[in-house]
Parts: structure tokens; C-alpha cells; sequence
């Protein structure tokens, strides 16, 4: 069944007529048949052609466009049949290319001596802090009910739990063991340094067992804003520049430590056990340590103006993706709250 279709082939009950000539097409199947083995390369390209139109119809502000392209791309990130692995990552960085295209050019953009380049991303990260967000004022300063908890903390879990695999993306790029080791010495605290039981998801996962959330992630059911905060953490990570990956960790680690001891207080004051908050009790410590190394990393870089702008690119895509994800969970959170007063 290695019969090569085309983009013309408006026999195929895939293709639909569009405006101008253009056919819109389901990308699915024709990814499907891509990642067959024996699959041949027309097959993989028309795969991707496909992806690309999707992609590009969906950061064009078609909405349903949108959804199917952060299902694709998601499906492509996610582990699957090892044979796969190496064209669904070619697959993925093709599509990366085309995000590339669309990405807003930044605004005043100056390269700065490092000092003062640390300054402005701190700035900017602090600027985007999810702490003034109206469901962090809802959970940390008010009195939320514990299903918008449990909601929040289900959520928590599908960005948190493999963060692990994010470190060791990144480490990959860098070919110097004193630059890697950066990542090492955060994934062997992250695995539970010689105790397994200690590893970071396994902790966690003693809140997900107390609040009753299920640990295995419905990926397919998330939300197209979920699937696209998702996947561009994982886009960050495996972008050849490492700018993209190191922004998007840095920013995720220096306000780790604030983020989970707020959460640590609000499952104290709802008196969860010890066992259950010692994720957050740890991560409201120790996060700072792994941050100073990593600007380190950043600090031997960062003198270049490619470097620089990519860094702060990166930054400015997370934040923007990040603050739509925020604004559909809480959405989410209010609506479930109206429906179960
Ligand atoms: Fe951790």
C-alpha cells in the first residue's frame, strides 16, 4: 500500500477542494501512512506538506487549523514506535521552522554587556510572573474551593511530571561535559540523586494519589492552548539553537522556587500530609542553586546579538503561550466551579 498520492489527487476523499486551487487535507491519515514502515520518502513529504498548510493556516488565526496542528505536533513529541522516533522529529523540526516564520520580530531589541542583559530578562520574567494572574490571586490570596485545587493540581502534573526529559533534551546540544554537566547535576536531583523513590515525578505523584487525580495523561483530551504550552517546551528544547532551549528552562527554573512554595502554603492550609507536599516543600528551596548554574551556562553565551535576540524571542513566545494557557484554565476552572457550586 506504498501507492504515491499527490496534492492533486482530488479522487482521494482526503482532499477537498479550497479556495484558489489550494486543497485543504486531513493530515492525519497521510501522516499515518508516513510513519509506517517501508514508508517512502513521497509519502513523508506529502505527509509534511500537509502538516505545513495546517500549520500555517493555524498561526494565520484559523482556530480549528490551529487545534489540528497542536494535535499533529503533539503526536509527533510524544514516545511512540522507536522505528518512528527519526521522522517524527524531522517531521516536528520542519514544522518549528515554519513557527519560526511567524514569530513577531521583537520591538527594540539592543544587545546589551551580560550584566545588564541579565537585568533585562530578570526584568521581563518578573513582568510576566503568573503570581498577578487572576487564578493565582483566586487560589493563593483567597479561599479557593479544593475541586479548583484538585483542578489546578491536575494540570500542574501534565506540565510537571516529565520535566526530567526537558534537561535531558537540552543537554544533548552541548558537546563540552562542563557545559552538559549543567543539566547532569539538575537530572540527577530530578531522578532522586540514588533513591529512586525520591525521584522528582515520584513525589509528585504522592499529591496526584491524595487529591485522587489520575497520573496517565488522556494527551488526545488536553486543550489545543494545553497542546501548544506542551509543545513548545519541547520545540525549545530540541531547537538547534540552544538560545530557544536555555530561555525557555532558565525562565521556567528562576521562578520555580517562588511558584512551589506558594503552592507548598496553600496545601499546608488545607492541611495535606507531609509525604503528599514534599514536592513542593523541596521545590521551594532548592530550584535557586540550579538556576545560578544555568545562567552561567547562559553568561558564556550570551555576549552575541544572535544569541541574545533568540533568548529573548524565545522568551517572549513561552510568555505569550504561557499567558493563553493560564487564561484557559481559568476560564476552565470558573465554568467547572458554575457548574458544581
Ligand atoms: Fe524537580
Amino acid at each position: 500500500m506504498n501507492k504515491t498520492r499527490t496534492a492533486n489527487d482530488t479522487e482521494n476523499p482526503e482532499f477537498v477542494s479550497g479556495q484558489m486551487g489550494i486543497y485543504n487535507i486531513s493530515a492525519s491519515p497521510l501522516l499515518a501512512e508516513a510513519l509506517k514502515p517501508g514508508a517512502t520518502y513521497s509519502q513523508v513529504t506529502l505527509a509534511l506538506e500537509a502538516l505545513l498548510r495546517l500549520a500555517s493556516k493555524g498561526l494565520s488565526g484559523d482556530t480549528t487549523a490551529y487545534a489540528q496542528y497542536q494535535s499533529e505536533l503533539l503526536n509527533l513529541h510524544l514516545p511512540g514506535e522507536p522505528h518512528t522516533e527519526p521522522t517524527r522529529r524531522w517531521l516536528a523540526s520542519q514544522v518549528y521552522l515554519m513557527e519560526d516564520n511567524f514569530a513577531p520580530a521583537l520591538t527594540e531589541f539592543n544587545v546589551l554587556p551580560v550584566e545588564q542583559f541579565r537585568e533585562k530578562v530578570d526584568a521581563e520574567i518578573a513582568a510576566r510572573t503568573r503570581v498577578k494572574h487572576p487564578m493565582s490571586v483566586h487560589l493563593f490570596q483567597g479561599a479557593p474551593p479544593r475541586q479548583d485545587v484538585r483542578f489546578f493540581l491536575k494540570h500542574h502534573w501534565i506540565r510537571s511530571y516529565n520535566f526530567y526529559t526537558l534537561l535531558a533534551e537540552l543537554a544533548f546540544h552541548f558537546e563540552a561535559i562542563e557545559d552538559a554537566s549543567v543539566f547532569y547535576r539538575n537530572l540527577y536531583g530530578e531522578a532522586g540523586a540514588e533513591v529512586a523513590e525520591r525521584s522528582h515525578p515520584a513525589l509528585l505523584s504522592h499529591l496526584m494519589t491524595y487529591f485522587d487525580i489520575p497520573q496517565r495523561v488522556d494527551y488526545s483530551a488536553l486543550h489545543p492552548l494545553e497542546k501548544a504550552y506542551l509543545n513548545n517546551r519541547i520545540r525549545c528544547v530540541r531547537h538547534t539553537d540552544v538560545a530557544w532551549g536555555l530561555a525557555l528552562l532558565y525562565a521556567i527554573e528562576s521562578v520555580s522556587c517562588v511558584n512551589h512554595r506558594r503552592i507548598y502554603e496553600l496545601l499546608q492550609s488545607l492541611g495535606v500530609p507531609e509525604e503528599a507536599s514534599e514536592f513542593h516543600r523541596l521545590h521551594g528551596t532548592q530550584d535557586e542553586i540550579d538556576t545560578e548554574e544555568m545562567w552561567q551556562l547562559i553568561a558564556k553565551l550570551a555576549p552575541g546579538e544572535s544569541f541574545q535576540r533568540m533568548f529573548m524571542q524565545s522568551l517572549a513566545r513561552h510568555f505569550a503561550i504561557n499567558q493563553a494557557y493560564f487564561d484557559m484554565l481559568w476560564q476552565e476552572m470558573q465554568k467547572q466551579s458554575n457548574h458544581n457550586p
